[in-house]
């Protein structure tokens, strides 16, 4: 069901890889609720076609921007307030790659390289979107920008590895930025600390699927799927949650509240016997 919770909003989606993107879905519900917005990611990740589809759905254009890249990013808020024809209003960033989780190197052999190269993509990134967003006066009064985050932030999960650390990173950044933005602007930034999710950056993680499953077991409600994780950023962006600002949220079910859960026990208890 709609509640048009983003009548006349602008807003940049970045992120959507396939169908099983957070950010997706993001842009799925964006459109439902009647907001008009424009679609980035990498410059590689465009050719792999499904966005184009996505970006046909909703109507939106596709403006291509290397999230490390300021000049990409000066370029895609520029373009985004021609054809939407305004200042924006809410900016998902919904980034995050570890080459060294991706290659399989281990947190006690790092390649320092790829390290910053990932700290760039999946932290830096989001000081770059409000930097470059604040120097061009490109974000509404009240305009709000959503980042995704983890709980590896504030948790050791030994298989996050590097990720962890660009994950504390872009905590530190939303709050930060979230303090300047709202003196200058009333612009607030918060960041959705996540369940795991099935989608092309999630199952990338060595034992995903294990995880996932002591997730499901951990938390009360069961682990937030990506549909809903894309209501909680629509709500982010909406008026409803105007005071909102410098918080990391956690969307996980209940999970980091939980110290164990009864299923759990009982897996252990039944090993046991
Ligand atoms: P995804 O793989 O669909 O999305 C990651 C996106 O980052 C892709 O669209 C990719 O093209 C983009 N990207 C990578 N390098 C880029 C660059 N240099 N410039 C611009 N874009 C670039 O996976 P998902 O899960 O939707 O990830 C979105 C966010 O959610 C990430 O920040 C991720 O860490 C976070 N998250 C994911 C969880 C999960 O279990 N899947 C849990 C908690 C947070």
């Amino acid at each position: 069901m709609a509640y048009g919770l983003l009548k006349g909003k602008r807003g940049i989606i970045s992120g959507a890889l396939d169908e099983n993107s957070i950010a997706w879905k993001v842009a799925l519900k964006a459109k439902e609720e009647g907001a008009i917005f424009t679609l980035t990611n990498a410059p590689i990740a465009m050719r792999m076609g499904a966005i184009q589809e996505l970006a046909k759905t909703c109507d939106a254009q596709l403006i291509p921007a290397d999230a490390t890249s300021v000049e990409d990013i000066e370029n895609l808020y520029t373009q985004s307030m021609d054809v939407l024809g305004g200042k924006i209003d809410f900016v998902l960033h919904s980034i995050g790659m570890s080459i060294n989780v991706r290659k399989g190197k281990s947190y006690g052999d790092l390649n320092y390289e790829w390290m910053q190269k990932g700290l760039d993509i999946s932290a830096i990134s989001l000081h770059k979107f409000l930097q470059v967003g604040e120097k061009l006066d490109a974000i509404s009064e009240w305009g709000s920008v959503v980042a995704l985050s983890y709980i590896a932030a504030q948790r050791t999960y030994s298989f996050y590895s590097d990720m962890a650390e660009a994950k504390a990173m872009l905590e530190s950044i939303a709050r930060s930025y979230g303090y300047r933005y709202g003196k200058a602007k009333n612009v607030r930034v918060n960041t959705i600390s996540q369940s795991p999710t099935r989608t092309k950056a999630g199952s990338g993680i060595e034992g995903f699927d294990a995880f996932y499953e002591f997730a499901e077991k951990m938390s009360p409600l069961g682990n937030a799927t990506a549909d809903d994780c894309a209501n909680y950023a629509i709500t982010l962006f909406s008026d409803l949650t105007k005071y909102v600002t410098m918080q990391n949220l956690f969307h996980d079910g209940g999970y980091s509240s939980t110290g164990i859960s009864e299923e759990l026990v009982q897996m252990i208890q039944q090993q046991n016997q």
